[in-house]
């Protein structure tokens, strides 16, 4: 019998389109985003991407929020609200393309609100094993 190729299965699936997407994406200047700043017609830049939320009506954060970031850069502003995990791969539903001249940034390495309560927990733990083993010398 002949063997199995393990990456038969995943071969037509990105692991990780978030870093690399499979199709290159559009390239869209700064001036040319700066034109998509109305309701109906928002862009705004958000880590090398340029987003259009158009049609995001349902966002959490209400439609309101997007006029502050229309045909800017709305990086800072998202990363300052924590947006969860969840949230940052939702992105990728209104991305169509990426700002000329600049990297697209992972925005899972942004902090998240749960990631930095685990962190906070996992030094917690490594304080009280620390404790506990210079209590018990
Ligand atoms: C395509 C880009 C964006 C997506 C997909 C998105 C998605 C979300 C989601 C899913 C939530 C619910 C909470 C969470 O899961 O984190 C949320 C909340 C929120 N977002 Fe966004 N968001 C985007 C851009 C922005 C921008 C640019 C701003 C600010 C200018 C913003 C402001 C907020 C605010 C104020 C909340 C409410 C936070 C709260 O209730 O505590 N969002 N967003």
């Amino acid at each position: 019998m002949s063997e199995s190729s393990p990456d038969t299965e995943e071969s037509n699936s990105n692991p990780n389109p978030e870093a690399e997407p499979l199709v290159p994406l559009k390239e869209y200047t700064i001036e040319e985003i700066a034109k998509h700043n109305e309701e109906g017609n928002l862009w705004f830049m958000l880590g090398g991407r340029v987003v259009n939320v158009s049609a995001f009506d349902d966002h959490p954060g209400g439609p309101d929020v997007f006029e502050s970031v229309a045909g800017k850069d709305g990086t800072d502003d998202f990363e300052q609200i924590c947006h969860s995990n969840t949230a940052k791969k939702q992105v990728q539903d209104y991305v169509i393309g990426k700002v000329k001249g600049q990297e697209v940034k992972d925005l899972m390495l942004i902090n998240d609100s749960e990631d930095s309560t685990s962190m906070v927990l996992a030094i917690i733990v490594v304080l009280i094993a620390l404790g506990a083993y210079f209590y018990f010398q």
